[in-house]
């Protein structure tokens, strides 16, 4: 590997919507890497509140701040992406203990695909409870998410949760 390889790494999540918690960790994998590429994944088998093109549009808005930072969709193996990509880490926040079981699965089947490291990045403690499916649920019975997302994610969520009800 020459020192001049532009070391570059994914960001990979549904995203729906992008959290501060999300936020947090692409922007420190930003400084851990020359470029990241926030890595939405779109394959039809979940059902999602907003579709691809509005996920990757909230999440472009929100890493408007940082210039080493891309987005981009994906459909099918996450390691086929990053292989087109010259990607050579995947970097994954942890919440707490319980999300590592999986995310070890994970990175495990991911490096027996390509040879692909997976970087954990502890959460921030003040999001450490944070998810998207979480904040989709408080904001559906009215509670306040004002904290937990950036402005144009609650106007988008809020003008979506509207026209569901
Ligand atoms: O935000 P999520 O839902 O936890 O994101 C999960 C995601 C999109 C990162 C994961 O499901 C994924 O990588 N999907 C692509 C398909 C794939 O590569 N599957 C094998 C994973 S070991």
């Amino acid at each position: 590997m020459r020192w001049s390889e532009v070391r570059r790494a994914a960001c990979p999540g549904s995203f729906d919507p992008v959290t501060n918690g999300h936020i947090d960790i692409i922007g420190r994998a930003a400084l851990l890497f020359d470029e990241v590429v926030v890595a939405v994944g779109v394959n039809k088998s979940k059902s999602r509140l907003f579709s691809a093109d509005e996920r990757i549009e909230m999440l472009t808005e929100a890493v408007r701040p940082y210039d080493n930072v891309v987005v981009d969709g994906f459909q099918g193996l996450l390691t086929d992406f990053c292989q087109k990509r010259d990607i050579v880490a995947i970097v994954k926040g942890l919440r707490a203990v319980s999300d590592f079981d999986y995310e070890l699965q994970m990175a495990q089947m991911n490096s027996s695909l390509a040879p692909i490291e997976t970087v954990f990045v502890p959460t921030s403690p003040e999001y450490s409870f944070l998810a998207s499916s979480l904040v989709k649920e408080v904001a559906t019975f009215g509670g306040d998410v004002s904290k937990l997302v950036p402005p144009h994610v609650l106007e988008r969520l809020t003008a979506r949760l509207a026209e569901r009800s």
